[in-house]
């Protein structure tokens, strides 16, 4: 896997939007598969500057989510729909009809899995999916322990997981639902690139472990190592646990230039 060494959360955001921009020029019609969470915000408003400026034309692109909360009521507004409507479809001009997700809403959480994976699959795969990554190593919803070959299916979310994300749910962890539908691991590893952004200190074990760890399901992003083509873009906090970061710092100076991400 690449892994890129940035300045600063901001400087993260711009390079995965010149990324996806790049993409975009190729592929105007690409599935983007978008994480939600604070991490991403960044690429999102670096992206939709991009639009506003018509360096890029995302007339043509689809988004897909990553995972959903099951049980809150449609229209949430921390649901991961509205959140990726809100943060991405809005800003960036997309119609509603070039999104894709999951129903975490109905009885049949077994059928909405179904559903999603079948969906995912008619649209062609995703060609570029932008994943955040948890401090206990989840990518997606996919907790310690995840089958690395699994598909869209529920978990159930750690306590840790439940108390990271209290933030958006008023600091009440009680309103965080305990479970999700996520995408699995082996539904991730079919997207045709992946780019992970970590900032922060928070997350810098996550990291060393994901990149330089063995592959393990206990540290379900060190699947990554498993995909031809997986980038991992992390801020100086976040890199901060890298034993090889000189080695990332000198691939990426002597990068050519026409070699995109
Ligand atoms: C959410 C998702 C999660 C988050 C992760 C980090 O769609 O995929 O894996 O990326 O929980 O969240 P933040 O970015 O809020 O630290």
């Amino acid at each position: 896997m690449e892994v890129v060494i940035v300045p600063d959360a901001a400087a993260g955001g711009e390079l995965i939007a010149e990324a996806v921009a790049a993409l975009l020029r190729r592929t105007p019609d690409a599935l983007l598969g978008v994480a939600t969470g604070s991490t991403p915000l960044p690429v999102y408003q670096a992206l939709a500057a991009k639009v506003r400026s018509g360096a890029v034309d995302v007339s043509r692109a689809r988004v897909c989510q990553l995972d959903e909360y099951v049980g809150l009521p449609a229209g949430h507004p921390e649901s991961y729909r509205s959140v990726v409507l809100r943060e991405v479809v809005a800003p960036l001009g997309l119609s509603p009809d070039a999104f894709l997700g999951p129903d975490g809403t109905g009885e049949d959480v077994l059928a909405a899995c179904e559903a999603y994976e079948a969906a995912l699959a008619a649209a062609g795969g995703v060609d570029l999916q932008l994943l955040g990554i948890g401090t206990d190593g989840h990518i997606g919803f996919n907790e310690p322990c995840s089958s690395l070959a699994s598909r869209t299916r529920i978990k159930t979310l750690t306590e840790q997981t439940r108390v990271d994300n209290a933030r958006f749910f008023g600091g009440d962890i009680e309103a965080v639902p305990h479970h999700v539908i996520t995408q699995g691991i082996g539904t991730i590893l079919d997207a045709r690139h992946l780019v992970l952004l970590a900032t922060g200190e928070g997350k810098a074990e996550a990291v060393a472990r994901t990149v330089e760890g063995p592959v393990a399901a206990i540290v379900p992003a060190s699947a990554l190592q498993l995909h031809p083509h997986a980038t991992v873009v992390v801020d100086e906090a976040a890199a901060s646990g890298l034993e090889l970061a000189p080695y990332f710092r000198a691939t990426r100076a002597a990068k050519p230039s026409w070699q995109g991400l």
